[in-house]
């Protein structure tokens, strides 16, 4: 059974695809670490995140072994991966790795911005996790002040919305919900009654 889970910044998205994995017994992918490692190697490499040519080699030489990196999980990766996520390139030599760790026996679970659009279109089941960009910026403020980070709830706001311009404006596989996504709000949701509905919405679609 392949799942994808797609969703903007903060919507809590990978939480719930790891819960979901854990539950369901299948391996889950953060398909957003892929375009952060690869911001990551072009600005280490020296070069701005908008040169094609070097965010391209760095999508096709990435190493999945540096994806534990904990300079991944930052804000300001997080915005360095939205720049080489516009790049048509870097998409395409970001695929067959997440179609093939789609495909391993049994399936997975993969979450992103395009996984029920482009990276599994014939996915089993299609999550698409919202909640509105002021609940999203108060859960990273929140998370991010438990972290000892000085930002302030407008910086993260701001930030948040900037993001999804980008990931949503972009010519090449923008983020979007599938036709046959089931949308799951969690803006009045905490992550244990969002885990029931996700978990809820998938065994209404396999038929469990
Ligand atoms: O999910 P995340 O915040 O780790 O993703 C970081 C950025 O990577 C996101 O702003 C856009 C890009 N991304 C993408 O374009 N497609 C994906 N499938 C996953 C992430």
């Amino acid at each position: 059974m392949i799942i994808a889970i797609d969703g903007p910044a903060a919507s809590g998205k990978g939480t719930l695809a790891k819960k979901v994995g854990e539950h369901f017994g299948l391996p889950c992918l953060d398909t957003g670490l892929l375009y952060r490692a690869v911001a990551r190697d072009v600005a280490r490499a020296g070069f701005r995140l908008d040169d094609v040519w070097a965010a391209k080699a760095a999508a096709s030489g990435l190493d999945a072994a540096s994806f534990d990196d904990p300079a991944l999980r930052g804000a300001a990766a997080g915005d360095a991966a939205s720049i080489v996520a516009k790049i048509p390139e870097v998409r395409a030599a970001l695929l067959a790795y997440q179609r093939a760790f789609a495909a391993q026996p049994g399936g997975a679970v993969l979450d992103g911005r395009d996984i029920g659009t482009v990276v599994c279109p014939d996915a089993d089941v299609k999550l698409f996790v919202t909640a509105s960009s002021e609940e999203r910026a108060r859960r990273r403020f929140l998370e991010l002040q438990a972290k000892g980070d000085p930002i302030g709830y407008e910086a993260v706001l701001a930030d948040i919305r900037a993001r999804d311009e980008r990931d949503s404006g972009r010519s090449v596989a923008p983020l979007k919900a599938a036709t046959d996504a089931v949308l799951l709000d969690t803006s009045n949701l905490d992550i244990e009654a969002a885990f029931d509905a996700a978990v809820g919405s998938i065994k209404r679609k396999i038929g469990q």
